[in-house]
């Protein structure tokens, strides 16, 4: 199976692009590249003549980026080329939390062979009522490229948006869009927002930012969406926060047997960045990036 993005490629200096199976380590064992996506490579021996990693994806927390530096190996990243295909799952991640669309069809389907199912289904539709986002509190932690699409798709569907991110300034947030409001103090996002959705790296000060201390804060029957990465947020603590009904849903893209157990999580197979047009754009980002780093000698989102 192919674990990662290739593309079937010459450059005009003879650079070839070819991919491989990533279990079989020994296919690119003569790689001076690699280009990768969700496979992790921390437990892999890196080529003898590698120069250059390529995640086509934003995050890098499947590379071993201290192995690399030490190797003089350059590791690029592709930033953006699949924010509007993560985007698009979000939005489904807020309407799939808010209007029971999994149970209607989940009822639907069991009772398919019933002759009056239209008839029944009038009488059972009570049972999957939700609410609407209009005039809901949507706080974003994390405003780069997906953070700002998903902030304005919110927008325009007329929910009140909040953005945190400490490193962009007021002006630079308010460049953005003038009609998300920025806001300085994390606790402030958890204390006020009805939906909450995070986009930031993994990183050791972002690593289970979501906590027991964090969910505390949080306005009772809050909805959380996490399609950044699982380690953001503490499992056990967002467990018993499911379990208490302090978090009404958990709409995570980052699956474990424990998550997918516990009622209130929608849980997704990773498949925000799984569109033809994310893969695509990604693919031609990273593979650019590494013909013009061999070729050339430049370095672009590393
Ligand atoms: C990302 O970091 O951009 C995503 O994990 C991409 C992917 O699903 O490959």
């Amino acid at each position: 199976m192919f674990k990662y993005t290739c593309l079937n490629a010459i450059s005009e200096k003879g650079t070839s692009l070819f991919g491989a199976d990533f279990e079989k380590t020994e296919d690119i064992r003569e790689a001076d590249a690699v280009m990768i996506r969700s496979a992790s490579m921390h437990e892999m021996e890196l080529p003898p003549m590698l120069e250059a990693v390529a995640r086509a994806g934003a995050g890098v927390n499947n590379i071993p980026l201290e192995k690399c530096a030490e190797q003089g190996i350059v590791v690029f990243n592709t930033p953006g080329a699949n924010a509007n295909g993560v985007k698009e799952l979000v939005l489904a991640g807020l309407l799939l939390a808010s209007r029971d669309i999994i149970g209607g069809v989940a009822w639907v389907q069991g009772e398919k062979d019933s002759e009056d199912l239209g008839k029944r289904a009038e009488k059972e539709k009570k049972h999957f009522a939700g609410c609407e986002l209009k005039g809901k509190k949507l706080g974003i932690i994390g405003l780069g490229a997906i953070g700002v699409l998903v902030a304005n798709a919110a927008v325009n569907l007329d929910m009140e948006v909040y953005g945190y991110d400490p490193y962009i300034s007021v002006d630079g947030a308010w460049k953005l869009s003038r009609d998300i409001h920025h806001i300085q103090d994390v606790n402030d996002i958890y204390r006020e927002c009805d939906y909450i959705t995070i986009h930031v790296p993994l990183l050791d000060s972002t690593k289970e930012m979501i906590n027991a201390d964090a969910l505390n804060q949080m306005k009772d029957g809050v909805v959380i969406l996490n399609f950044a990465r699982d380690l953001l947020v503490d499992e056990k603590a967002m467990i018993d926060a499911l379990n208490q009904g302090k978090v009404k849903r958990y709409v995570v893209d980052f699956p474990t047997p424990a998550i997918a157990k516990t009622p209130g999580a929608i849980v997704i197979p990773h498949l925000g960045a799984s569109t033809q047009e994310s893969e695509d754009n990604c693919a031609r980002m990273a593979a650019e990036e590494l013909i013009d780093y061999l070729e050339n000698g430049n370095i672009r989102h590393s």
